[in-house]
């Protein structure tokens, strides 16, 4: 096996360890309760299947796809018996999304999507692809990171370790980041990290995961909506009743939009 199989293996076992909210979750199945049932709807960049294996369980007839085999692999398990969730292999940026009644890109996926592309194009695209693959009147509902000073959160130095773990081969190891700076002209931030691993038979790996990404604010995700042709309907501050305020007075919120194409 080569040390990319240990590190994509350890990586989408123990993101699944430490990823276990449920609160987004119970609050997407309330939104979705406050709109007539979509007959399908699409999970963009699903990974594990933490939030469209929920989504099924409640009865919705849910697509899923991601460009993680890895990832794609835990999901597909977790979807036996559920002949109502569909999980397949594509690229957000690169394929069709086919056609539904519902997208939904949570779980941050705005700020973690990869690719060759430039970031904010990326992001720009995302919106464009869920227009793409709704009619008039078909929803969008967007959950990511709003960051009211990303200066604060992103220039960081020195060591930082999470993700620290084991996995079902018995590769053990942790996500280190060694810093980040961000630039408030390009709003690009970058960093460097890598993972340390050991797997079970000794072997140690070093992988580089160097990162780069656009920290969009709220009225530039407007903008983007907009422009792709999506009404606001509604927004929520950290999955409650309570709307997203103008301008952003903490230092992380959770920004919900629930929009509908025109
Ligand atoms: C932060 S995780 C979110 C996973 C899942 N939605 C959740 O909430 O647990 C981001 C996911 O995006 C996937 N991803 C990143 N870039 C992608 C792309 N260009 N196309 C499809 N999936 C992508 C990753 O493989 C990963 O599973």
């Amino acid at each position: 096996m080569n040390q990319n199989f240990y590190a994509r293996h350890w990586y989408a076992d123990v993101y699944e360890q430490f990823e276990t909210q449920t609160n987004d979750i119970d609050f997407l199945l309330e939104v979705l309760k406050s709109i007539d049932k979509p007959e399908s709807i699409l999970e963009v960049a699903c990974g594990g299947g933490r939030i469209c294996v929920p989504l099924a369980q409640a009865g919705y007839n849910v697509s899923g796809f991601d460009s993680d085999e890895y990832m794609l692999l835990r999901c597909i398990k977790k979807a036996k018996g559920l002949p109502n969730l569909r999980i397949y292999q594509a690229d957000a940026l690169k394929e069709d999304w086919g056609k539904h009644d519902a997208i939904i890109i949570a779980g941050n996926f705005l700020i973690n999507i990869e690719g060759d592309m430039d970031y904010k194009a990326a992001q720009k695209m995302l919106f464009a692809k869920a227009s793409e693959a709704l009619d008039a009147g078909g929803w969008l509902y967007l959950d990511f990171d709003l960051y009211a000073n990303p200066q604060t959160v992103f220039t960081s130095t020195g060591k930082r370790y999470y993700f620290d773990g084991t996995d079902e081969l018995g590769t053990t190891g942790r996500t280190v980041s060694c810093g980040s700076v961000y630039d408030g002209a390009t709003q690009i931030c970058a960093g460097c990290s890598h993972l340390e691993l050991k797997t079970a038979s000794g072997e140690s790996i070093i992988v580089p995961r160097n990162w780069y990404k656009h920290i969009p604010t709220l009225p530039q995700v407007f903008t983007w909506l907009d422009e792709a042709g999506f009404d606001t309907f509604k927004t929520y501050r950290n999955y409650s009743a309570e709307p997203l305020p103008d301008s952003p007075d903490d230092k992380l919120w959770r920004a919900s939009i629930l929009a509908r194409k025109r």
